[in-house]
């Protein structure tokens, strides 16, 4: 009978090509190796990554130290089903987990650490079907609202004309309220409707969008809302319309806002993402701007519907804020995203960046 001998080099070529993420830890959390498939994760390299502590490489919603001391401790293993991570490159992750302990004969105890990211393609699917159920809402309620336009200019005008006839205080306020009203009705057409024409498309940076949005935004009466900046200053230039991205990131602010109430804090937060798919779509280099805030969370019913037009948490919203920055940000080839908890929502924003060559 063959007896299976393990070489060292059949260990690492088995290490090299494995597709979940292996990392290494020492007793102190600290790393001391992770194979090819974790340094494409983490987007660094052996030499970069080693050495860094566990908490600074590896961000998790629900804290991940109590239970590896616990299992360190105990000698037990686990794992863990779709799990949020947020990586050193600011990249947010589902994944399974599973940590083992390693006992060395002598010295002291080593933890291994394998994550199996959840399958993308998985989650890119889902996000095409919702985004193209999104764009079918929102071109029904587009046509719906261009139906509305034209017999509501008509109610407006023939309401004024009536206003101009009667001599009746009493009765003109009856005209007052059909004119208000269309005025209203106007102004939710109006929205419905988006901005019309072609982007004008330029090169531009988009932390002139964010700076614009930021100065409409702070100094507002009243309010200890801090706006704070994390900007990659290194960004190329993207190709856009800043009034499209300025009204897209401004519907997704005033929402952070509102949701903060009188205090809080808002995180404007740029940066560059290597291999990144949008859609269908792989890109070598997309923009990444989050906006992040530190309020009470996206309520759970509508969660999954926010996107949708016409969807809102609050008593006097249209639920069309965030309808029309997906679109627009769609015009851009992009897409937006929202992870939401209590005290801390990111809405993430990609827009590819295009390169030569
Ligand atoms: N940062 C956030 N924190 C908590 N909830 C949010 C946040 N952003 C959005 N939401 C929720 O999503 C809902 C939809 O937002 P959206 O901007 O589309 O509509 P709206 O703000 O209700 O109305 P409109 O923007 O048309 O005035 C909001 O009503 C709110 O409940
Ligand atoms: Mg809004």
């Amino acid at each position: 009978m063959a007896v299976a001998v393990i070489t060292p080099s059949i260990l690492s070529r088995v290490l090299d090509n494995l597709s979940d993420a292996v990392l290494l830890f020492d007793a102190d959390f600290r790393l001391r190796y992770l194979n090819p498939s974790a340094e494409m994760l983490f987007g660094g390299s052996s030499r970069q990554l080693v050495g860094l502590p566990l908490t600074e490489l590896i961000i998790s919603r629900d804290p991940l130290m109590p239970v590896l001391e616990e299992s360190l401790r105990s000698g037990h293993p686990f794992s863990k089903h779709e799990q949020a991570f947020e990586l050193l490159n600011g990249q947010e992750i589902t994944a399974d987990f599973s940590v083992t302990i390693l006992h060395e004969v002598v010295g002291r105890p080593e933890i291994l650490f394998e994550l199996k990211p959840m399958d993308r393609i998985m989650r890119i699917s889902r996000e095409e079907t919702m985004v193209s159920q999104q764009d079918a809402t929102r071109e029904l309620l587009r046509g719906l609202a261009h139906e509305i336009k034209n017999p509501l200019g008509g109610l407006r005008g023939a309401a004024q004309l009536l206003e101009k006839q009667l001599q009746d205080d009493e009765l003109k306020e009856y005209t007052r309220v059909i004119i208000d009203e269309a005025d209203r009705l106007q102004k939710l057409v109006n929205r419905l409707l988006g901005p019309s024409g072609m982007p004008k498309l330029r090169p531009l940076n988009i932390h002139e969008v964010l700076e614009y949005v930021r100065n409409l935004t702070v100094n507002h009466e009243g309010s200890d809302i801090l706006i704070h900046r994390d900007y990659d200053p290194s960004i190329p230039d993207i190709i856009g319309d800043s009034d499209l991205l300025i009204q897209a990131v401004l519907n997704i602010v005033n929402n952070a806002r509102q949701a903060l109430g009188r205090r809080g804090n808002i995180i404007l937060r740029t940066r560059a993402l290597r291999k990144f798919t949008i859609g269908q779509q792989q890109h070598r280099l997309v923009l990444q701007t989050q906006i992040i805030d530190d309020g009470p969370g996206v309520p759970a019913e509508i969660r999954d519907k926010i996107f949708f037009p016409m969807i809102t948490g609050r008593a006097e919203g249209t639920g069309l804020g965030l309808s029309i920055a997906q679109r627009l940000i769609h015009q851009h080839g992009g897409l937006i995203e929202c992870d939401s908890t209590p005290g801390k929502t990111v809405f993430s924003i990609h827009i590819p960046i295009l390169t030569q060559g």
